[in-house]
């Protein structure tokens, strides 16, 4: 059994990023925030180490890359990362590819759905370019998951089976106001951290039917965190307090006639 990250928010390494699990072999590691630019959505990068090989989790777009390959390199050599992971097809996510491609030897992975789409990033080669079929595949420890039209019409979440950490995309995406940011939401900050998730999940999460599917997935799973593309980390009883508050939202298609006023 190994170790999860129980500090407080407080002591919380910003710049540099945390270790959420280390068991020895295995690490699941938030690669940290640096310094935000204004005007740009914050985006949560994270890289798994098993033994000495590395895959990274939506590793984002072109503003963040230094910051990203600079927290990268603290605990990995970039040509021991063999697979980059994204979960779908938005900027914030996948446009740094050409970039990644060039200083890796990795596989990235997307849904079919979007593999086309990617060459209009810059990409002139495509063999690295691996699609993940609609109904997730595995990669070794992960486990690729579908989360379709959450809030990508090709989407897919990771959990990692040795850590039991989930990397949920963009779903529980929270937008902090400036400066307000922590890293982890527990059962005393979660009702307020709710408030931070509202709008983005009722706006572009497509559906509480799509909604439903996703929670009895993750249920299933029993993840230990939950570990989205934005905003604050869920650990221990924020887990099922997020999935519950998810369960019971009204959001997309169900309230379209709000939306479109
Ligand atoms: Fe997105
Ligand atoms: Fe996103």
């Amino acid at each position: 059994m190994g170790e999860y990250n129980n500090k407080p928010n407080s002591e919380i390494d910003m710049e540099n990023g945390e270790i959420l699990y280390d068991d020895g072999k295995h690490k699941f590691i938030w690669l940290g925030w640096g310094r935000l630019e204004t005007g740009l959505i914050q985006t949560n990068q994270y890289l798994i180490i098993d033994g000495n090989k590395g895959v990274l989790l939506d590793p984002g777009g072109i503003h963040i890359f230094p910051k990203v390959v600079a927290n990268v390199t603290k605990y990995i050599d970039l040509d021991d990362i063999d697979v980059i992971f994204f979960s779908h097809q938005d900027p914030d996510v996948s446009s740094g590819i050409p970039m990644w491609l060039s200083v890796t030897n990795a596989n990235v992975y997307i849904s079919d759905l979007w593999v086309r789409f990617l060459p209009h990033f810059g990409i002139t080669d495509f063999s690295r370019i691996k699609g993940i079929p609609d109904g997730g595949q595995r990669l070794g420890d992960l486990e690729v998951i579908p989360a379709h039209f959450m809030h990508s019409p090709g989407n897919h979440i990771v959990f990692d089976s040795k850590s039991k950490i989930l990397f949920n995309a963009d779903i529980g995406a929270a937008v902090f106001n400036e400066g307000g940011e922590y890293l982890f939401v527990d059962k005393d900050n979660f009702n307020a951290h709710t408030a931070l998730m509202e709008g983005f999940h009722k706006r572009y999460i497509a559906s509480s039917n799509a909604c439903r599917y996703y929670v009895n997935k993750v249920r299933s799973l029993s993840p230990k965190m939950i570990a989205p593309q934005h905003g604050g980390v869920f650990r221990d009883e924020a887990v099922e307090m997020f999935l519950n508050w998810l369960g019971n939202l009204k959001c997309g298609t169900d309230i379209i006639d709000e939306l479109s006023r």
